[in-house]
Formats: C-alpha cells, structure tokens, sequence
C-alpha cells in the first residue's frame, strides 16, 4: 500500500511572518490526521522557521527548487546540502521553473540525481501543456519528460512523480479524475519499463492542477492517484486542512 500524500506548493506567497501564521493555523489538526503524509513547500526564506515549527509534529516540508550544485558561485541559488537536514522534500521541474526560469530536461536531471544523492525526496512535476493536449501529444510528452529527467538514474527510492498538465495550474479548470487516472497509469507503466513492477508499485504519482476541497474527492478516489500537489487552495487553511481530512477518509476506507 502507498502511503497517500498531499503537498502544499506556496509558490511565491507568504512572508516569513505569514508563512509562519499559516502552518500554526493548521497545526494540530493536521497533527489529529492519521495516514496521511502532509508536505508544506513555503518559499526558502521561510523554511528555517517553518523547520522550527514543525519539529515535533507530523506535518514535513519541502523546498520549492534547489540547484544541482552543493556549492559554488551561483548567485542567488540555494544547494541541497542546504536543504538536506531542513526539509524532506524538494519539487524540482515545476512547469513554472521550465517554462519562467528555462529549465531543461537535462537540468532537471541533475537536480534530481543531486536530490537523491542528498537524501531529500523529489517530487519531479512533468505535464503537458494546452496545445500539446489538444494535439493528442500527451503521453508522448510526459514519456519524454520522465525518461530524460530520470536519465542514468539507477535507484528511485524517496522519488514522487507529480502529474501537472499545464493548462489546469491556476486556472480553475482541473482534469477529470478520470483523465488523471489514466494519464498517472501509464506513468506508472513507464516507471515499470524503466525500473521494475515492484518499483513502479511502490512509487507515489500525484495530481496538480486546480486541486480544491471540492474536487480532491474525485481525484483521491481514483486506483492510480496516490494524492496531490496543492497550489493556491494549500494557501488557505480551511482548505488544506479539508483537503487532507478527504484524503486520510478516502484512502483510509479501501
Ligand atoms: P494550483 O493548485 O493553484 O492550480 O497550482 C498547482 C500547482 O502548480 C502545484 O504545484
């Protein structure tokens, strides 16, 4: 059995003292919910202090990116032997790092060789984007995502694979569960091809994409999906918390 999980990405939101008001708001009911992993990715500049907050309790966290180096002259960029010993996680490809920042499949791969290397977990976001999807491109854009970021990558322990079609993120407009489902099995039958069943059994495939305690339902009932990856409703506790609560009563009842 896959441990469900649901991770919030804050994106750029949140200051140090709002990212701090936010994980205390939802705390100890987070704490009350059992069978569920529970990820906040707050912004770098707040993780010191959410990593303080969080240390007795079940609630773990994520960095949003990282560099592949350990150190060097790299202005402006975070390593992960910074992170390691912080946080758990890291989400490296987001579509937004590929698409704003010009991230490549390739330094992707780095990144996530780099992440594993440094025993933090990465949550590796591949999707396709609108006319990609609607020139029935789909799976041939993920399958080239996946194999290029995995690239000489011969173990994935820790590694979760989050599946975010673009034209969903931010827009109101998620996929169906149905949809998800099916796009997230192949990814799972293409994680077998390049490791083993057993591999591809074990490894937990999110969805992202306008994820609402009002859909989640839908998505977290399906076989294949193993949870989420939450962008704006993560950022409201009363949704998260939501969010969460459906996930632990939906998994837990199978
Ligand atoms: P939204 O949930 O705001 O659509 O964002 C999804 C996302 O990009 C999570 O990484």
């Amino acid at each position: 059995m896959r441990l469900p999980l649901i991770a919030g990405n804050w994106k750029m939101h949140t200051t140090v003292t709002e990212a701090v008001a936010l994980v205390k708001s939802m705390q100890e009911r987070l704490d009350e919910i059992n069978g569920v992993e529970k990820v906040v990715c707050p912004p770098f500049i707040s993780l010191t202090a959410v990593a303080e907050l969080v240390k007795d309790s079940s609630i773990e966290l994520g960095a949003q990116n990282m560099h592949s180096e350990d150190k060097g002259a790299y202005t402006g960029e975070v390593s992960p032997l910074m992170l390691s010993g912080l946080c758990q996680f890291v989400i490296l490809g987001h579509s937004e790092r590929r698409e704003h920042f010009g991230e490549s499949d390739v330094m992707i791969n780095k990144k996530v060789q780099a992440a594993l290397k440094a025993g933090l977990k990465p949550i590796l976001c591949v999707g396709e984007r609108l006319e990609e999807n609607e020139a029935g491109m789909t799976i041939e854009v993920i399958s080239r995502q996946i194999q290029a970021d995995l690239q000489g990558i011969t173990s994935a322990g820790g590694l979760v694979i989050a599946y975010e079609p673009v034209w969903a993120i931010g827009t109101g407009r998620a996929a169906s569960g149905e949809q998800a489902n099916d796009t997230i099995g192949i990814i799972r039958k293409l994680i077998a091809e390049i490791y083993s069943d057993e591999v591809a059994q074990e490894l937990r495939i999110l969805y992202g994409g306008s994820v609402s305690s009002a859909n989640i339902a839908e998505f977290i009932s399906q076989p294949e999906i193993d949870g989420a990856l939450v962008g704006g409703a993560s950022l409201r506790a009363e949704e998260f918390l939501s969010i969460v609560e459906q996930t632990a009563r939906i998994k837990g009842s199978r």
